[in-house]
């Protein structure tokens, strides 16, 4: 069984590093009331974050995105020491990372003289060097909004689309959306057919994974044929691969999709290639 998750022991608000408990926003603020911030998330792997400039930047574009003004660069600044009060100095970790737009009377439209709301948490976790147990998922139509390139808070679609998978006991729902599968509720999904890589291309449908844009690298480096494709859900049975990834996914093979096995059940040869060379990237230090 999992270990439950838990609760960081401190956290960075608004320039003040403080006990996880103590940490207190207003029942105003507009991340609460409307879903109205964006979040990152990433991964420390052997004393530095994977892909940490790729993160800062996509958090930076969906800030802009989003029209809310917050200065990346010195909440980067404050990483080091959020980690160190954390007791996380040297250990492998995520950093969540939150901004709201801040507090206002309830309205849709926005002031514009109003502070963000900045949060920051970090927790002890080692992800394993690769994970190996293939993955159930199910496939479920996409009722989310059509700006998923957009990493905000407000994520009921796809908390709804996890907890189908939980009670159907899968990892994973895959979107479905006008007949193509476009991304699940917190990884990005790639297929392999005839030994050339499908994935949906990063429109409004997804959110352009950062480990999917190191997939995308790696395929390259390997000399795989990519297609930016989104795949038909009736070809689903025809498919010779297919895997997850995200940034605590990491690249996770699908042994079954609704009643479709996959592989055999088992990691195939293309997926268990990308795993390597991910793995390998993890050990030099991305
Ligand atoms: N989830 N698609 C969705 C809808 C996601 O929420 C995520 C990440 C991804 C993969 O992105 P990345 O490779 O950059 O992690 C794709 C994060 C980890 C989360 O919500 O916790």
């Amino acid at each position: 069984m999992p270990k439950p998750p838990s609760y960081p022991s401190k956290v960075f608000l608004n320039g003040e590093i403080l006990n996880a408990a103590d940490a207190k926003i207003s029942v105003f603020d507009r991340g609460f009331i409307f879903g109205d911030g964006i979040y990152e998330v990433m991964a420390r792997i052997g004393g530095q974050f994977f892909y940490r400039e790729a993160h800062l930047s996509r958090l930076r574009t969906c800030l802009d995105k989003i029209d809310i003004s917050c200065n990346v660069d010195t909440l980067e600044s404050e990483i080091p020491r959020l980690l160190e009060l954390s007791g996380l100095e040297t250990a492998d970790c995520l950093l969540y990372i939150q901004v709201t737009r801040g507090v206002a009377p309830r309205q849709h439209s926005y002031p514009r003289d109003i502070q963000p709301t900045v949060m920051m948490y970090a927790w002890a976790k080692t992800l394993p060097d690769i994970n190996e147990t293939p993955a159930s998922v199910v496939v479920q139509k996409d009722y989310r909004w059509s700006r998923c390139d957009i990493k905000m808070t407000s994520l009921l679609g796809n908390v709804m689309a996890n907890e189908f998978a939980m009670a159907h006991d899968c990892y994973e729902t895959l979107f479905e959306r006008d007949g193509i599968l476009t991304e699940a509720s917190h990884s990005n999904v790639f297929f392999v057919k005839n030994r050339i890589v499908y994935t949906h291309p990063a429109n409004c449908y997804i959110l352009d994974g950062i480990t999917r844009q190191v997939v995308l690298e790696l395929c390259e480096k390997l000399g795989i044929e990519v297609r930016l494709e989104g795949l038909p859900v009736q070809d689903i049975p025809n498919m010779d691969e297919a895997f997850l990834t995200g940034t605590s996914t990491q690249i996770l093979a699908i042994r079954k999709i609704d009643d479709h096995v996959i592989s055999g059940g088992r990691v195939g040869p293309i997926t268990r290639k990308l795993q390597e060379a991910f793995l390998d990237l993890k050990n030099t230090g991305a």
